[in-house]
């Protein structure tokens, strides 16, 4: 197996993009994402749709992401999947498929926990994205499913140091986003706002957490209470504040992930931080990871956005990490909504 190439066939369904992507190694050769439109008008993921557009999405895109690559399918070395954590119903197409897929082709299955991908995204070595973190490293998750912060021994020993007693920190910005009467997801516009607002004009208190936890459903309704009683008293209040208010949150949210951070790099001494997950994308946290290299010495780790999103190519860099130590699955291997990190 010393020299051989690994083309890995990944397919990611456990939230609402179906996706799908080809590795050759550690390379992404391609990396296809059908974003689900249908959740916009209800303002959030609505499951039982998430699981309809899946099945109607997964044959396509997996087809596609095949041509794109330009392999035929008999060259595939393994199928790679999202076994959890997830929407049961979306985990389920992504499972039965990859299952079917890898007993026609007679290749090995692999069961990849999403969690897990968006910390070894950092893994994969394209050319321009090629510097990887080197172990210990501590990785912060960020997305509209989770918030976590792992300290990460190797490719598959990680250990959860704290995560979201309730809300993740993506609910954080889309929920406030939606009190502001933007669409969803609202984060994207948030940070767009913010650009041209000022982070200190309003005041929004930070939750008081243990340790390296977080906490986000008081946050959500801070800002709503405020909201309410400001245009309560200029009905114009949102549309005439619209920036300053989203520099306000976007600032209080950046600085209740930074906090933690900062506590979880001075716990364990170690500078080598990563992010992945959708709102690794906000500019708020990237300058602040910035300012943290100048002025602490930490080194961060910023994936490329087309794998801080929900993306197949990061299961497929698990899949290939896992293909290396023959880690394969049977086909009794069923979907994991709640499958835990350290599982
Ligand atoms: O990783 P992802 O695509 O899917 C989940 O697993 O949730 O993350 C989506 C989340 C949404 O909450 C979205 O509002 C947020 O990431 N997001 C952002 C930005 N881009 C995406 N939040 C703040 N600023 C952004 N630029
Ligand atoms: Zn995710």
């Amino acid at each position: 197996m010393e020299n051989e190439t690994i083309y890995i066939l990944a397919i990611e369904s456990s939230c609402d993009d179906t996706a799908a992507a080809v590795l050759m190694n550690q390379k992404v050769i391609s990396n296809v994402v059908a974003t689900q439109k249908i959740h916009e008008q209800y303002g959030g993921v609505v499951p039982e749709l998430a699981s309809r557009a899946h099945q109607q999405n997964i044959v396509p895109v997996v087809h596609q992401a095949l041509a794109i690559a330009n392999i035929d399918k008999k060259l595939v070395s393994a199928i790679a999947f999202t076994r959890g954590p997830g929407l049961m119903g979306s985990l389920l197409v992504g499972t039965s498929f990859a299952k079917s897929l890898a007993l026609g082709l007679n290749v090995p299955l692999i069961e990849v926990n999403h969690m897990q991908a968006h910390i070894l995204a950092h893994f994969i070595t394209d050319e321009e994205n090629s510097i990887s973190p080197e172990f210990p490293f501590l990785a912060m998750t960020i997305s509209g499913g989770h918030t976590q912060i792992v300290l990460v021994k190797d490719y598959f020993e990680m250990e959860i140091l704290g995560e979201t007693l309730d809300d993740a920190v993506g609910e954080a910005f889309d929920k406030s986003a939606k009190i502001l009467g933007l669409p969803y997801p609202g984060g994207p516009l948030i940070d767009k706002y913010a650009k041209l607002g000022d982070p200190h004009k309003f005041k929004f208190p930070k939750p008081k957490v243990d340790g390296l936890n977080f906490s986000f459903s008081g946050f959500k309704t801070s800002v709503l209470y405020f909201i309410q009683k400001a245009v309560k008293e200029n009905p114009d209040f949102i549309s005439e504040n619209l920036n300053d208010i989203c520099a306000s949150i976007q600032y209080t949210i950046i600085s209740i992930l930074m906090d933690k951070l900062k506590k979880a790099v001075k716990q364990t001494g170690i500078k080598s931080v990563a992010i992945g997950g959708g709102v690794s994308a906000n500019s708020g946290i990237r300058m602040a990871l910035k300012d943290a290299e100048k002025n602490h010495g930490w080194f961060t780790y910023i994936p490329k956005f087309e794998y801080c999103t929900d993306n197949a190519a990061m299961i497929g860099i698990v899949g290939y990490l896992k293909y290396k130590q023959e880690f394969f699955s049977d086909q009794s291997i069923t979907a994991q909504p709640r499958y835990r990190l350290s599982e």
